[in-house]
């Protein structure tokens, strides 16, 4: 587990402004706001960075078919990705827009370094493109056929004069680094598959494209023919809203505090060799010499294949949102998939872990727990026995339990890991109503220390359910708490509640879906 006393910064994959977002967006930026929400709460400083990617040939051709200038277009997209956050709850601290003027000069900073120094070198080149990956394809492209697969979309032949960056040059660098980190990519099978790619990648990368073929990027501040690759201006931008090269008094945080970034958010496909190749190396000819750390994780998919607009399978988070709920979305999102590993979307599943998960078992346990507090005591708990009865120091062991094992999983990005643990804890609590049965013991005056006693472990057990489960449903948490009496505090241990704490009132927060409803 990372602790500094310094902030934790997590960043995420910026998203294409070419297409609305979809699920995979909704997922990575959650599973980022869950990370960071929980850091928050545990008092460590955080910042959260995200936002988008604006430029590039994906971006000005979705422009054309729309018949709108790409600025406008890439406005307009990027207006759906932050309305999406808001609606979800990601509560991010930086906002990445890759056509704001302070990002472009830092880019056209550190591409003049690297000119400056001898990294870029222009070279004619002709060969095969691919208009969608916006890169030239070699041999090591071709299938099995011979031919370039749909996978690379419309493959055009090229020939023109382009800028080069060096990379082979810090190729044997980049070996050693990842030999000696073996923590810088998480997890680990994904660093071992970055390092067989390491050591396969030869060559140099193209990082400019002639105006005539593409006007929609950030100019090379040497050669005003040309606009720099979108990839060499977007993967900037976890430096650059970091504040790297900011002029004063743009606002951006201070470099120094933030770097290096702690979790490196992004998915599996941009890892080989964008994020795992391209970026620790630009970093490295910048002169950085503490890299990142990336979190690789998995996709979503539908009926086996990824989501994504080019699959024409898209799910829209949005709608999601607002037939099940942001909170209701956050959490499938968050239980349904192990960091790492792809997962399948499914409706069916969602609705299924919300009256399961959050309307039987959560929310019901609270809902209970409150109202008996209030029939057999007015709402206000009073002392138990002086030794706790043997089942009641079980739930206590339990809870005990599940806090130090939800921190230890979130440590280790397992948030579906995390739950599981808040997940026993909230099925023995409700165990436990059932093998006390407080209504029994509210009808015998002998066993009003035993009724204190349970009422007392419950609100507990409850409490700590509700504030571990903060991070990934923040609202319907903070709603269980009023209820419990406990708004506000989030001590992520068990022993909060005592005698003289008094509850809230009882209301559903997770009303059950009705089969209509649900439809
Ligand atoms: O790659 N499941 O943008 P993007 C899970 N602009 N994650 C998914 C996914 C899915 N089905 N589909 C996409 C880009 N993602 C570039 C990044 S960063 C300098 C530039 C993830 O909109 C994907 O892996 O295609 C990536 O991390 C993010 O969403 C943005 O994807
Ligand atoms: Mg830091």
């Amino acid at each position: 587990m990372l602790m500094s006393a310094q902030t934790f910064f997590i960043t995420t994959a910026i998203d294409y402004t070419n297409a609305p977002p979809h699920i995979g967006h909704a997922y990575e930026k959650v599973l980022a706001d869950v990370i960071a929400r929980w850091h928050r709460e545990r008092g460590r400083p955080v910042f959260f960075l995200t936002g988008v990617d604006q430029h590039g040939q994906k971006v000005q051709q979705s422009a054309e078919k729309a018949g709108v200038p790409p600025a406008q277009f890439a406005r307009e997209i990027t207006e759906k990705f932050k309305a999406l956050w808001e609606k979800l709850g990601v509560a991010y601290d930086g906002w990445a827009e890759t056509t704001d003027p302070r990002h472009i000069a830092a880019v056209q900073a550190v591409l003049q370094q690297l000119h400056d120094q001898g990294d870029l070198y222009k070279a004619r080149h002709s060969g095969h493109y691919s208009v969608r990956q916006e890169q030239f394809l070699t041999d090591k492209e071709r299938n099995a056929q011979g031919e370039f697969g749909p996978e690379w979309g419309e493959v055009v032949f090229i020939e023109e004069e382009n800028w080069y960056f060096r990379l082979a040059k810090y190729r044997p660098w980049l070996a050693g680094h990842l030999a000696e980190h073996p923590d810088f990519v998480f997890p680990s099978f994904r660093g071992n598959e970055l390092a067989n790619a390491v050591a396969k990648e030869a060559g140099d990368l193209c990082i400019s494209r002639p105006k005539s073929r593409l006007g929609w990027g950030i100019e090379l501040p040497f050669d005003r023919d040309y606009v720099t690759y979108v990839w060499f201006d977007a993967l900037m931008n976890y430096a650059t809203f970091a504040g790297f090269r900011a002029q004063d008094g743009t606002g951006l945080p201070d470099f120094k505090e933030l770097w290096p970034c702690d979790a490196h958010v992004i998915g599996k496909d941009i890892l080989v060799p964008a994020h795992g190749i391209y970026w620790p190396i630009m970093l490295k000819a910048a002169g950085f010499e503490v890299m990142p750390k990336l979190l690789v994780h998995g996709w979503w998919n539908l009926g086996g294949t990824k989501v994504s607009k080019s699959s024409g399978n898209v799910v829209d988070p949005d709608a999601l949102a607002d037939r099940y709920g942001a909170e209701a979305l956050r959490y499938y999102l968050m239980r349904d998939i192990a960091t790492g590993q792809d997962a399948d979307f499914n409706e069916e599943r969602l609705k299924a872990r919300y009256n399961a998960d959050l309307a039987n078992d959560l929310g019901n346990l609270v809902n209970r727990t409150v109202s008996m507090a209030r029939r057999y005591r007015s709402g206000t708990l009073a002392a138990g026995p002086v030794d706790k009865s043997a089942d009641a120091l079980a739930i206590e062991v339990l809870g005990s339990e599940a806090a130090r094992r939800f921190d230890a999983a979130l440590g280790a990005y397992q948030i579906h890991s995390a739950l599981e643990a808040v997940w026993e804890l909230i099925a023995a609590a409700n165990g436990f109503v059932e093998s006390s049965a407080p209504w029994k013991l509210a009808k015998d005056p002998d066993r009003v220390a035993r009724l204190d006693e349970v009422l007392v472990t419950l609100v507990e057990a409850a409490r700590l359910a509700a504030v571990l489960v903060h991070p990934v449903i923040p609202q319907a948490s903070d709603e269980l708490l009023a209820q419990l009496g406990c708004s506000g505090n989030f001590t992520p241990v068990w022993g909060v509640v005592a005698a003289g704490h008094t509850v809230g009132e009882p209301r559903p927060v997770f009303p059950r879906l009705e089969p209509e409803a649900a439809a």
